[in-house]
């Protein structure tokens, strides 16, 4: 980010703002070169302006050198760095000064120099140059800098020399000062033209005046801003370049001064103002330039009163259509930068896609950032990756986005849950058979790990795996080879390994129910998810990821939730991590007509219940009558289908009420109701409770 001393729009501003108080141009220029030398990092800096001969500079300013330099140090023109830059209106940098033909050492200690010149449209007058005794010290930032200073500063310095020789100056020094507050206020320029318009009207008694933009379009000055013209005038107002006083001023690039108005033949009156009284008018054309070409022009009109306050007021009008162009480079600086930081963003926000690329992974703990980065390092890579956290935590999405980011990603994603499927069945399922390996082996069956050639195998509650099959797999990560069941065929096989686990295999390596080998083969990339109760600042952002899902999928409005309902959410520890909290919100949602979700909606798996868990009996609210509920049930079932959608309802509410009371342990909640896992897993899969 650019803070204010970079920032050149600010650096600018602060300028104008200084030298319009400076009351007397050396000042003026000092501060310039002081904020020169300060952006540049530069050892000396000089600003030196052509001499009535226009032979020599003469050294206005400096910074660096000894007192009497500029009685010491003549600078010729076309001679030296700072000479050349004169004489050629460029800008010049010299990396090496010891390799520069033109240098001329005014010090002997000096390495590399910028010179840049000051000039007003075509016509240089001075120049600024910064030294310094590094070599190569000054680079395009600084070179757009220094340019951007010099030609802000060219335009205030002739106009604040013109200051200097006004007869009324305090008065409209004042009015000056009180136009360049408002300078850089605007962010639409044509609101800077209004107001300064208004001030002149205000302190200055300025009859009529128009600022008039040109379009290279049309070829044509219209009105940008105007005082005391009709709208059917500033229609009328329209000039091209060399037409009128207005479009004189614009082509010659010269201001001009008309202390009469009815007794010249230049004055067109475009506009068709009828001037009913006897006054003698004096009119003003200034035009102003930005980046050196001319925009548009100034008008004004006043009374005359006598010829040194028409001169005055010429003046006047130079200075302010330098401010003019001062707005311009303003406006087109801001839209520069504002355009900027737009891109930046962009930038940013790329940045942070391709970094992880992960929308559907919400996380802003810095756990989560650290995963995420660690996702980025491993994603990549081709070794192993062992995702360790409690159910629910989000392993197989994690899984799911390693291998969608990976290289491997054209290739297939095979997903096992080695929990979810008897030990003598797994084994053939993972490796494949041979016909007649077994009885009902009748054909070939590639099995798990193969179909994930060039492609990633997830192996989801690794833990369960039996030590037969440890060994075997062990073997897939050393040798990169296996055998099917019943076969003596070794088959190659290319296959990243992504293992999931909510057990602690470092227990299990200990007790020897893991294999420690297979172990450190595993945890070559250790992804561990932080449970949800450890980064529950990521709650508003979950939750408000959550509903979104949850909505699209029941095609619902988004809902609110309100400040009780998320306090009530922000309370709970979360035993079944971010999937449980997706199943309050689910039924939340789900159970809920109105478009907010309040603190009765949200049922935590502390035992609290649900219509349908209380049908089964434990802990069922007083009044509450079984019978009466499975009426209603079966009234709103369709007909043929009650049996399986209200004992379905009802058994989903078991298996939901089981596994919240523990802690989600899908061995535990199988044990208390009685089931064998493999059925627990397929009921939860049935019921969408669990995506296993
Ligand atoms: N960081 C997260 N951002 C958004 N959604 C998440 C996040 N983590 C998990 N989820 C969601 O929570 C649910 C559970 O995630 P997932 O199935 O990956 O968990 P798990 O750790 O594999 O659980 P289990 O150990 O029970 O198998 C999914 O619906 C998943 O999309
Ligand atoms: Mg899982």
């Amino acid at each position: 980010m650019q803070n204010a001393f970079t920032n050149p729009l600010v650096a600018l501003h602060e300028v104008t703002l200084s030298l319009l108080t400076q009351d007397s141009s050396d000042k003026l220029l000092n501060a310039l070169l002081d904020r020169a030398v300060e952006f540049t990092g530069a050892d000396s800096g000089t600003i030196s302006i052509l001499d009535d001969s226009r032979k020599f500079l003469e050294i206005k300013a400096f910074r660096g050198f000894e007192q009497d330099m500029p009685k010491t140090v003549k600078l010729k023109i076309g001679e030296g760095v700072t000479g050349r830059c004169i004489v050629t209106g460029k800008l010049r940098n010299v990396g090496d000064t010891s390799q520069d033909k033109y240098y001329i050492a005014v010090r002997q200690d000096i390495r590399s120099e910028l010179a840049v010149p000051l000039k007003v449209g075509n016509k240089n007058f001075g120049v600024i140059s910064v030294d310094s005794k590094r070599l190569d010290a000054f680079n395009g930032e600084h070179e757009e800098y220094l340019q951007t200073l010099a030609d802000y500063a060219a335009q205030i310095f002739t106009t604040t020399t013109s200051v200097e020789s006004l007869s009324h100056r305090t008065h409209l020094q004042d009015v000056l000062l009180q136009i360049s507050g408002v300078l850089g206020k605007y962010a639409d320029v044509k609101l800077f033209f209004e107001e300064v318009i208004r001030i002149l009207a205000d302190k200055l008694g300025v009859r009529r005046s128009a600022i008039y933009l040109y379009d290279s379009v049309t070829n044509e000055l219209s009105v940008a801003a105007s005082l005391n013209y009709s709208p059917d005038e500033i229609a009328k107002g329209r000039y091209s370049p060399g037409e009128g006083v207005t479009g004189k001023a614009f082509k010659q690039r010269k201001a001009i001064a008309v202390s009469d108005i009815s007794q010249d033949s230049q004055f067109l009156n475009k506009t068709g103002h009828q001037r009913e009284d006897e006054d003698i008018v004096s009119f003003f054309a200034a035009p102003f330039f930005e980046g050196g070409e001319p925009r548009g022009v100034f008008n004004m009109e006043f009374k005359f009163q006598s010829q040194s306050k028409f001169e005055d007021q010429s003046f006047l009008a130079q200075i302010l259509s330098s401010l003019f162009g001062q707005a311009l480079q303003i406006e087109k600086l801001v839209q520069q930068s504002s355009r900027e930081v737009k891109e930046e963003n962009i930038i940013l926000r790329r940045q942070l896609k391709s970094t992880f690329e992960y929308e559907n992974i919400v996380g802003a703990h810095p756990r989560m950032a650290e995963l995420f980065a660690r996702m980025k390092m491993a994603a990549d890579s081709a070794s192993a990756v062992l995702i360790t956290g409690e159910s629910g935590t989000g392993k197989e999405l994690i899984a799911s986005a390693l291998h969608q980011n990976s290289m491997r990603s054209a290739n297939p994603l095979v997903k096992i849950n080695c929990a979810a499927i008897p030990a003598d069945l797994l084994e053939s399922e993972l490796f494949g058979y041979a016909r007649g390996a077994f009885t009902g082996a009748v054909d070939d069956y590639k099995g798990k790990v193969l179909s994930a050639h060039k492609g990633t195998l997830f192996l989801d509650e690794i833990g369960e795996l039996d030590l037969k099959l440890q060994a075997k797999l062990l073997r897939v990560l050393q040798e990169k080879e296996f055998s099917p069941l019943g076969s003596n065929k070794v088959i190659k096989v290319d296959v990243r390994i992504i293992a999931a686990t909510n057990a602690n295999l470092e227990a299990a390596v200990k007790e020897k129910t893991f294999r420690e080998d297979l172990f450190y083969r595993l945890n070559v990339v250790r992804l561990a998810i932080p449970p949800l109760r450890e980064r529950t600042s990521d709650l508003p952002l979950l939750v408000q990821h959550l509903l979104d899902k949850i909505c699209e999928r029941n095609g619902k409005k988004v809902p609110v939730i309100n400040e009780a309902a998320f306090q009530k959410l922000q309370s709970y520890t979360f035993p079944g991590n971010i999937r449980e909290l997706e199943n309050i919100l689910e039924r939340a949602v789900v159970l809920n007509a109105k478009n907010e979700i309040d603190v009765s909606d949200i049922q935590l798996g502390d035992g609290s219940i649900v219509p349908t868990a209380a049908a089964v009996g434990a802990g069922a609210p007083a009044g509450f009558d079984l019978r009466t509920y499975l009426k209603e049930e079966i009234a709103k079932s369709t007909p043929g289908e009650i049996f399986t959608s209200v004992i379905g309802n009802v058994e989903k509410e078991i298996i939901r009420i089981a596994l919240n009371q523990n802690q989600f342990n899908k061995r535990k909640t199988a044990e208390v109701l009685g089931v064998n896992r493999v059925t627990l897993d397929k009921k939860i899969q049935q019921y969408d409770l669990f995506e296993i």
